[in-house]
This record gives structure tokens, sequence and C-alpha cells, in this order.
């Protein structure tokens, strides 16, 4: 007996080892952390009980029959974060370079199944070569088998990708159907083809940074949703990240007491919408302002800046923030904005988040290159995502909700439940200006009657009054109520049930 588990004491020191001492060195020189010490970071301690540690690779070419690492490059298992179950797989880079096998991919797919059984999010902590260049086909087959979870897994549990090494090929492919991907700055890259190729192909030279690292999709691309400073700031913010998810679609998000009283007045915010239309304010004062203890967990911050979405709690229970910014291109709806947002909403929709709306949009982005770049498609996303969302919706129109872009942002008609304006909102086809260059073209050389008719445009249509009096607006707020307003709103909505006709599923616009 005392044989036994001294040899069992000795796999798991082996397996804990993984690629060996110079290799966890050389890990750490990066500025990286072992794949352990990472799970040890995200999860409540003590909770890590790990699965498969025991597992080799079966792979005999090219002399590996010889070279077998208990785990096999990958560690995984579940623990809690604040108390609530995940499951979670973390590469070792130290073995084999993390590089993806059939034993490794199926350890992944072992827990992604329990993780569907038991309807608890899965967390992928990404640090790998790719494909295990020895095994072949054996390791695409293993891609393929954890892409087929993903998306069975898409809609059900939460699943959250953090890339902290690099990741390429068709590997990029778990991680983009997954629900968010978070990045480190300088320790990680993403890309389809790495810089070689790259230089091969189109003759383009630039660095791995250049071509996929976190600024890179955090800011041009789109693909990531934030980029944090290194291994422990990231975990750390996964871990507060992860407070704002329920389990699964069937559960509720959880509900955090706060000291944040419900009808805390803002009387700063009767006068955050500046005197002239056309000068911006910044909407994230309103939403920190709004929100429990001014506590917004952006995403995308770096990414078509001109919509701001993030999670918040009202009352203690977890919303979804989607708002127009009128500090970035007038807060204009584009092709990036709309996609940004539009996946935004569908995962609140998906895990049961309310979402919160506020207003303030003069229409969309004109110009060539939104036509040519397909906004007519992009847009009909978010218009989609907003109409298809069952989840409680509330809206609160502070300034312009002009054109379609008034249609789209949650308003009434798209099953928004309750929808709240600013006294100082403007609700109409189009701006004043606009709109008397247009209908009163005859008049155009006449600057007095122009500036007349513009008067007379703005008294009628530039106010909340006419969308009021049809019931488009349940009503109009003072801005300093808007809290308490929201909070009642939410409440009111806590149990409402709204279902969308059975279908296979939907054909958003993609
Ligand atoms: C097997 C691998 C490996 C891989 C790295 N290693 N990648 N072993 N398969 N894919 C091993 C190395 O042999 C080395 O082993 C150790 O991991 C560390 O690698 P280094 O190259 O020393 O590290 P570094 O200089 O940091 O470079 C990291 C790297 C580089 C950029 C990832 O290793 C690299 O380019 N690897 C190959 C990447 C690749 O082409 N993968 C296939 C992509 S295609 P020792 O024993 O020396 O420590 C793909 C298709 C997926 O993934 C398709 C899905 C549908």
């Amino acid at each position: 007996m005392q044989e036994i588990i001294q040899r069992l004491e000795d796999m798991r020191a082996r397996a804990r080892l993984g690629g060996g001492t110079t290799r966890i060195e050389n890990q750490h020189k990066k500025g990286k952390l072992t794949a352990r010490e990472r799970i040890d970071l995200l999860l409540d301690p003590h909770s890590f009980e790990e699965w498969d540690m025991f597992v080799e690779h079966r792979s005999t070419e090219f002399g590996m029959a010889g070279q077998k690492v208990p785990g096999d490059g990958v560690v995984t298992g579940w623990g809690t974060i604040s108390g609530r179950l995940v499951f979670v797989f973390s590469q070792d880079f130290t073995v084999f370079g993390g590089s993806l096998s059939e034993a490794h991919a199926e350890k992944i797919c072992k827990i992604m199944d329990q993780a569907m059984k038991v309807g608890a999010p899965v967390i992928g902590l990404n640090d790998s070569g790719g494909a295990r260049i020895q095994e072949g086909v054996a390791s695409l087959g293993g891609y393929a088998e954890v892409f087929q979870r993903n998306v069975m897994a898409s809609g059900v549990v939460p699943q959250i990708s953090m890339i902290m090494g690099p990741c390429a090929g068709g590997a990029v492919y778990s991680p983009a159907m997954t629900d968010f991907i978070f990045m480190v700055k300088d320790s990680s890259y993403m890309f389809v083809t790495g810089p070689d190729v790259v230089k091969t192909v189109t003759h383009e030279t630039v660095t791995h940074e250049e071509l996929g690292g976190a600024i890179t999709h955090t800011t041009k691309s789109g693909v990531a949703d934030l980029a944090f400073e290194n291994d422990v700031e990231a975990l750390l913010q996964l871990r507060r990240f992860m407070d704002f998810l329920p389990s699964s679609n069937r559960e509720q998000p959880p509900i955090r007491p706060t000291a944040d009283e419900a009808d805390r007045p803002e009387l700063s915010l009767d006068s955050l919408i500046p005197a002239s239309p056309n000068k911006p304010y910044d909407m994230k004062e309103l939403i920190e302002k709004v929100v429990d203890e001014g506590d917004f967990f952006e995403i995308q911050p770096a990414y078509a800046g001109n919509i701001i979405t993030g999670f918040a709690r009202m009352q203690g229970s977890p919303v979804g923030i989607v708002a127009n910014q009128p500090m970035v291109l007038a807060g204009c709806l584009d092709i990036e904005s709309a996609k940004k947002a539009a996946r935004f909403v569908r995962f609140c929709d998906c895990f049961n988040i309310p979402i919160v709306t506020f207003v303030d949009v003069p229409g969309f982005l004109p110009g060539t290159a939104q036509e040519y770049g397909g906004i007519i498609k992009h847009g009909a996303k978010l218009l989609f995502a907003f109409a298809e969302a069952t989840v409680p919706k509330v809206t609160v129109i502070t300034r312009k909700a002009y054109g379609g872009a008034y249609d789209v942002m949650s308003s009434k008609h798209l099953r928004g439940d309750v929808n709240y304006a600013w006294p100082t909102a403007e609700i109409a086809v189009m701006g004043p200006k606009g709109a008397v260059e247009i209908i009163f073209r005859g008049d155009l050389g006449d600057a007095e009657k122009i500036e007349a008719r513009t008067e007379e445009y703005r008294q009628k249509f530039a106010n909340p009054f006419v969308a009021g009096a049809r019931g488009y607006l349940d009503d109009v707020i003072m801005p300093r109520n808007t809290r308490r307003r929201i909070c009642r709103a939410l409440a009111m909505l806590r149990d409402k049930k709204l279902e969308n006709p059975w279908k296979k599923h939907d054909n958003i616009p993609l």
C-alpha cells in the first residue's frame, strides 16, 4: 500500500512539474505564469479539483513514444469563483508548447461535456503552439471536437477565452466561438497565419504583436474584448467579470447586495446635457452615476467607441448597458458599433441579463465607406438583436433619437418594456437643420426664412412630447431620477415572460 501511495505522489509531482523547471523558468522569464499558477489565481483558494492528471498522449511518431508528460499539456478540472462553479482548462506551454494532441483535446471536451450537463461556465486559458505537429490529423480532429462543443454550448453556458500566449492557425476558432475573448498585452497573440506566411504571401512585414497582439485585437479588429497588462491583472479581472454572469441559460444572474440606495437622486444629471445640441458630453458619466456604486465593467472600451457596452448592477442585479457615446462620431451608429452592440445584446439575451439602453444617436454614419462596407446588413444586426431579445428592456433617451437609429436603439416598437426620455430628448425623422433643408428646399436662398422654419421644426418635433403623445414613451422623467426610475422598472419586470415563436433558429443577417 505504501508503495502505491508513493507511486501516486510521484506521479502527481511529475504532472505538476509539467515540462520541467527550466521550461517553467523560461515561462516566468517571459512574464507569464504557469498553467497551474494561473488556475490558482483564478479560482477560490483550494477549490480546484483536477481531472485527468494522468492522461498521456498516444503518439508514437517522431520519437514521441519516449516523451510522455502526465496531463499532456493541459490542466483541466473544476472549481469555484466567488463560490460559484466553473469548469476550466489551462494550457501548459511548458509541455510540447501547450500544443493540442488528441488526448489533450479529449481532456478539454470532457470538461465541456460536464459543464453542459451541470450548467456551469467554461473558462479556457489559452497558451498553445497549436496543433501537435507530431500527431497530424489526429490533432485536427481534436480541434474539431472542441469546435463542435463550442457551438453546442453557445447560449447554454457562458464560455470565456483568456489568451495568455500564442494562439495561431485554426486554433483561433475555438476562442472565436466563445462569448468573450480577453488577452494579455505583450505576451499573447492570435492570428490565422503568422508573420512569416504573411511576408511570403503579401510581402508585408509585420511583428507578432502588430499582427495579432492584444492591442491590435482590442482596437483594430474587434476580435478581443479586453486587453490586460499582465497575467495577474487578467485573472483577477476575470474573477470580477464572472460575478456578472449566470452559470447557465437556465439561471438568473447572481444578485450582490449593495449599500447604494435604489432611489438615490443624482442632481448633477440635470445639467449633463449641454445647451448646444452639437456639443458632446460623456455618456460614461451618466452610466457611472446611475449604476450601483459607479461600478461599470466595460466591454470593448477601445473599439467602436461611439457605442458603449458593458455590465453593471442595479439594486444588486446585473444588467447589460448599451449606450451611444456622443463624444465619438457624435454617437452615430456605424458598421463596427452595430456589430459590437449586437453581439453584446445577444449575449445578454442568451443569459437572462436585462438590457438598459441610453440613447443619444443622430443617425447612421453617412458615406461610401459605410455603404460599401455593408452598413445595411451590419446595422440590421443591432436592429435584429434588440428586436428578438426577450429579456427586460429599459430605454432612456437623453437627447437625440433620430431616424432609423431611433427605431434600432431598443425603441418601444421593438418590444422595449419601459421607454423613458429626458425633457431634453429630440425624437424625429432627422435633426431640424437637415429636415428644413429638404422640405423647404425652395427657401434655401433666404436665411431668415430658413432660420424661422428651423425654429418652427425644433419647437414642433425636437422634443419628447410628440413620441409621448403616441405612447412611444412611457414617461418623460427628470434626469436626476434616472436611477430610481430604472430600478423600479427593472423590479417591475423581474418576472417578465415573453417567448418568440418556435423556430429551428433565426437567420440574423451575418
Ligand atoms: C509540437 C510544439 C508545437 C507544436 C511548439 N512546440 N509548438 N510541439 N507541436 N505545434 C514545442 C517546441 O518544439 C518546443 O519544444 C516548445 O514547444 C516550445 O517551443 P519554442 O518554439 O521553443 O517556443 P517559442 O520560441 O516561444 O515559440 C513558440 C511558437 C513556436 C511561436 C508557438 O513554437 C511555433 O511557431 N510553433 C509552431 C506553431 C505552429 O505552426 N503550429 C501549428 C499551427 S497550425 P521543446 O521540447 O524544445 O521545449 C494549427 C492548426 C490548427 O494549429 C487547426 C485547427 C483546425
